[in-house]
């Protein structure tokens, strides 16, 4: 088997196998932000991509990507309901998202994760080269950094964690906590979005397994010392500023301002349809908007995008009927002919399709109640490119910290984020002009290249690794 000096393993890999409409299998970029981020670092550097492909059965073969090889990891229907749907986002889900939604723990599904995670762990230690490095990526592989290590004494590991990690106390509710803690623990280096989340693992570290900590929550367990730190991640912001300049894109913004209706004002949200986005208090505010005559149809348009996602786990399905419930209901009472309050569309969007709605879109409303990062909201500033528009932006996202001069709001607080929508929509051009520049200037030194040479220069204290990443 040939081997790289960097392997990446994460649950998938950056295509995604989906039924054409005549039954032929297709490849497609897969759905979420880590597979986006990893795709534009990787794609033109010498590594391996350990990860599932989407479908249930034997691995598919896949060409590589460049210099990327990918090494598909098949998943049973048993391991897709217990590691996939059950355990990785039917428990840890909800869990590292506040428990927004009450997670389930079955003993069944912790065996399954355990057992496609060691599955995951020595198909990585067969791709890396000697004294290489290994990337492990989130919350589905966290029992993958202690199994590699024992495998693999000779290699870096790294882990970084895509989603929020809970406060100690929602952790201690997991059945199987220490041994979770000690899996990503296996790491030499731990990667978070927000430094709250260090301070949370050290602590636990210390309850739960002894372990000694310094004040910069770095962690001693075992003999050996685990390094933890804050790395936000972020997008292709070149990727998005290109699609966002092509002529076509441009055009296709002012089409669909035209199939709008040419209204006074459009607001634009996308999402995973996932309960952790607000997708329901976001309707409830601009419901009420309508109800109190604060917001006409004819002179705002709202379009709401939802990508389908984990669309065979209960909550999901429950959530999709409730979102299409209530949009229903809204257009009923406040759409005209031709003229609906709301623009819902789910189906999943091609990038340049994207850009051409954010372009379109005067306030964009990104509020979830709990995310790690959030990256459509960063795509939202990067295809701004006249610094106009509104971002209105929850503070319970990991990139609220980084933008300061969105419109900040708390989605729990219905009052609250009807006045921000509200301030969002009348701001003066000068003031929205002043906040957009701000928050493009500092995503132009914080991309997705920025974020992965940081985490590996951290990672081997050289910057070797990083130095062989896409410019
Ligand atoms: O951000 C968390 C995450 O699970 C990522 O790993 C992924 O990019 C995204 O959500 C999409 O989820 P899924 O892989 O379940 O479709």
């Amino acid at each position: 088997m040939r081997q790289s000096s960097l392997v990446v393993v994460a649950n998938r890999l950056p295509l995604d196998d989906s039924a054409a409409p005549d039954g032929a299998c297709e490849w497609r970029r897969s759905p979420g932000g880590l597979a986006s981020a990893l795709h534009a670092i990787l794609q033109q550097t010498p590594a391996t991509w350990v990860g599932w492909a989407g479908g249930v059965g034997t691995a598919p073969t896949l060409p590589d990507i460049g210099s990327l090889r990918l090494r598909p990891m098949a998943l049973s229907e048993q391991e897709l309901r217990g590691y996939y749907e059950g355990f990785a986002n039917s428990t840890l889900w909800p869990l590292y998202h506040d428990a927004v939604e009450q997670p389930i723990f079955h003993r069944g599904w912790w065996e399954t994760y355990r057992d496609v995670n060691r599955r995951f762990a020595e198909h990585a230690a067969e791709v890396v080269e000697p004294g290489g490095v290994l990337w492990v990526q989130d919350y589905h592989l966290q029992l993958v950094p202690d199994l590699l290590r024992r495998l693999r004494p000779d290699v870096l590991i790294g882990f970084f964690l895509h989603v929020p990690f809970p406060p100690p106390e929602l952790f201690m509710q997991l059945p199987r906590r220490n041994e979770l803690l000690r899996g990503m623990l296996g790491a030499d280096l731990v990667g978070f979005q927000r430094p709250q989340a260090a301070h949370n693992v050290a602590q636990l570290a210390v309850k739960l397994l002894g372990a000694r900590v310094t004040a910069n929550d770095q962690i001693t367990l075992d003999g050996r010392t685990v390094r933890t730190g804050a790395f936000p991640v972020s997008i292709d912001v070149a990727e998005m500023q290109a699609l966002a300049a092509r002529p076509d894109v441009r055009d296709r913004a002012q089409q669909l301002r035209a199939d709008l209706g040419r209204p006074r004002r459009v607001l634009l949200s996308v999402d995973r349809l996932d309960y952790t986005k607000g997708i329901e208090h976001r309707l409830t505010a601009y419901s009420e908007l309508l109800h109190d005559g604060r917001v006409k149809v004819r002179d705002t348009v709202m379009v709401q995008v939802t990508v389908p996602s984990r669309e065979r786990v209960e909550n999901y399905r429950v959530l999709r009927d409730r979102i299409e419930g209530e949009v229903g209901r809204i257009n009923g009472e406040y759409g005209r002919v031709g003229e609906p309050a709301i623009h819902y569309l789910n189906q999943p969007f091609d990038r340049a399709e994207l850009a051409a709605l954010y372009q379109t879109a005067d306030v964009m409303v990104v509020t979830p109640l709990r995310d790690g990062m959030n990256l459509v909201a960063k795509e939202y500033v990067a295809a701004r490119a006249d610094a106009s528009g509104a971002l209105v932006l929850s503070e319970f996202t990991g990139c609220a910290a980084e933008l300061p001069d969105a419109f900040l709001v708390n989605p729990h607080d219905v009052d609250g984020l009807k006045e921000t929508l509200l301030r969002a929509m009348e701001a003066d051009p000068a003031d929205l002009e002043r906040r957009m520049a701000a928050m493009r200037a500092h995503l132009s030194s914080h991309d997705i290249v920025t974020w992965a040479r940081a985490y590996l220069t951290s990672l081997d204290r050289t910057g070797r690794v990083a130095a062989r990443l896409r410019r």
